[in-house]
């Protein structure tokens, strides 16, 4: 077990009770996310963690199949579905590395809060969009921390060392906005609730019909 899937098991029962940052933000991407839906539709979550996302949005669509790296956020993601009853939503322990799934099989995919904590971005992106039918969807929400703390890659090391981050990566909104259309997908919908700490930039990117 690596390094960051141990910081999220770790994490996982204090992240399930933390409340959400921003609720209105919150609200409002599950909301935009919703006008892309359709009741016929596949969806993939990746980085699931607790999968409150994903149990909100399972009246919406056909299935999401939500995964995440770390065994302990699953296990309470599928604990909150069995309370809830909710019986459209699969959750698995998987990278989204490891995740083999059809091309072109897919109508939308959520990445939320994960895309700066991958080792590949670029890749994972590549793969999301081979996943995608024509017409598909791709919903981000991302930490642009490249914009908000330029001295995060000094202090990120150290908290690596002492096992207190995960590993988190560096880079712009422009640079995040540039690995989207490099990859194929155009932006659809943009929106950051504010600039700095814990402003996540919200993208929906679309494969070309
Ligand atoms: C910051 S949390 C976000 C959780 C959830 N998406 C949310 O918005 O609250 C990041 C999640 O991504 C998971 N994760 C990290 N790297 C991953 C990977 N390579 N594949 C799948 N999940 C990953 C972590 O275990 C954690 O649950």
């Amino acid at each position: 077990m690596d390094q960051s899937t141990r910081f999220w098991d770790r994490t996982a029962e204090r992240y399930s009770k933390r409340p959400v940052a921003d609720e209105t933000a919150y609200q409002k991407k599950l909301q935009v996310t919703r006008e892309y839906f359709q009741p016929d539709m596949e969806v993939l979550e990746f980085g699931c963690g607790t999968g409150s996302t994903a149990i909100a949005h399972a009246p919406y669509v056909k299935h999401i199949l939500a995964i995440d790296i770390s065994s302990r956020m699953i296990e309470i993601a599928q604990r909150k579905a069995d309370a809830k009853n909710v019986e459209n939503v699969t959750f698995k322990r998987s990278t989204i590395d490891e995740l083999s799934v059809s091309d072109q099989s897919l109508d939308v995919v959520l990445g939320l809060s994960i895309l700066h904590l991958l080792e590949n971005k670029e890749e994972v992106i590549a793969k999301v969009h081979k996943m995608l039918k024509p017409g598909g969807i791709f919903v981000t929400s991302t930490a642009c921390i490249g914009d908000m703390m330029k001295f995060f890659n000094v202090i990120l090391p150290i908290g690596r060392f002492f096992g207190l981050m995960p590993l988190v990566k560096v880079f712009t909104r422009k640079e995040l906005e540039d690995s989207l259309t490099d990859a194929g997908f155009e932006i659809d919908y943009q929106w950051q609730p504010g600039k700095g700490k814990g402003k996540a930039v919200f993208i929906v990117a679309k494969k070309a019909a």
